[in-house]
């Protein structure tokens, strides 16, 4: 089966085809970081327009590609959220358009799903259940991934997410956007023990996250001015990862039929951060799993997969799917108090 994927949920237009035997037969990722930079941030106008400029050619170009017409495609996937609403509609929009012109069936793909399937894409072995550490710009979230479609949130943030974390230190130590790989950079040549910095909620006994106050805590060592910038990226890229790798060892002490310790998202691209985590696997005696690079930020391979890994299930056909800001991969979880936008 092959499955054409549209991504474009956030400032990356993507379109990968995916066929079932794990195959990714073609796709293109356009950044729009230069759309952005001046504005620090991801400007979500701009975002939905560069979307509509960019879309339908790049679907022709994977197209060609791949060697492919529209018609020998199985399925179309798209992106239905969650994520900035206009840059989902107008990929949406695209996908049901080229559905319904090819007579092709539509899956509307969860943006957390595909994330959350990304690493079985590339590693046929990972069976159910896995825990799932996804930490990216929007999310920061610990998911237990018992199987497709069945998916227990097990924590989640009470304020930021960790890549926006990432972003606003950057912008505070005029690194520029975006903001993980440069601190990430800048903490190469830094002292991480120079700049003592909190790790909020270490050590609790659930498992969620919190960044409001070491992203303070940062803002005041940079107005002190008696830090050097990469110390203070070094610093707290070392809090970040202790907080991410002490709860997720929570999370794995809840999840004792976990076969694997599984990262996903933007911020599992941090060399920090994976190696923390790898050592926390290997005590517990749980294989460490994190897609390469290009799969961990967002892509369109991972919605063609997720779709592929759905239709494998049996067929699925969404024509009607509402694009959707909000979509908690959990529908049993409960909101956490101070959580915002990032349930
Ligand atoms: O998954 P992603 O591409 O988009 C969504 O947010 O869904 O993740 C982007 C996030 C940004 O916040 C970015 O700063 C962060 O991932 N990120 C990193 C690194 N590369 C990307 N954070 C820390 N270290 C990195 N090397
Ligand atoms: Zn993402």
């Amino acid at each position: 089966m092959i499955v054409l994927g549209i991504e474009s949920s956030c400032d990356e237009t993507a379109v990968a085809v995916v066929c079932s035997d794990r195959t990714i037969l073609a796709q293109r990722i356009a950044s729009q970081e230069a759309e952005h930079r001046p504005f620090g941030g991801v400007v979500p106008e701009l975002a939905a327009r560069a979307h509509v400029e960019r879309l339908t050619p790049m679907v022709e170009a994977v197209l060609a590609d791949a060697g492919l017409a529209l018609e020998d495609v199985d399925a179309i996937a798209a992106t239905a959220g969650p994520g900035l609403i206009g840059g989902v509609m107008v990929g949406l929009m695209t996908g049901k358009a080229l559905a319904f012109a090819a007579g092709k069936p539509l899956v509307a793909v969860n943006h957390l799903e595909g994330h959350a399937l990304s690493p079985r894409l590339v590693d046929a072995g990972l069976a159910f259940p896995y825990l799932l550490l996804l930490v990216s710009g929007g999310h920061c979230q610990l998911i237990a991934v018992d199987g497709v479609g069945a998916y227990r949130r097990l924590a989640t943030t009470i304020d930021d997410a960790a890549g926006e974390a990432f972003d606003k230190v950057a912008k505070m130590l005029g690194l520029g956007f975006p903001g993980g790989p440069a601190v990430e950079r800048a903490a190469r040549a830094g002292n991480h023990h120079a700049v003592p910095l909190p790790r909020p909620l270490v050590g609790s006994g659930e498992p969620h996250f919190s960044f409001a106050g070491l992203k303070t805590a940062v803002l005041r060592a940079v107005q002190s001015g008696r830090h050097a910038t990469d110390d203070v990226a070094a610093s707290f890229q070392a809090a970040v990862t202790d907080c991410l790798a002490d709860r997720t060892a929570i999370a794995l002490g809840a999840m004792p039929e976990a076969t694997a310790l599984v990262v996903a998202g933007g911020v599992a691209a941090n060399g920090a951060v994976r190696a923390a985590l790898e050592v926390l696997a290997k005590a517990h005696g749980l294989p460490f799993v994190a897609p390469p690079l290009a799969l961990c930020t967002d892509n369109a391979a991972m919605i063609a997969w997720a779709a592929l890994e759905r239709l494998a299930l049996g067929p699925v056909d969404e024509p009607d799917a509402e694009a959707r800001p909000r979509w908690p991969l959990d529908r049993q979880a409960e909101s956490v108090r101070g959580a915002g936008v990032k349930a």
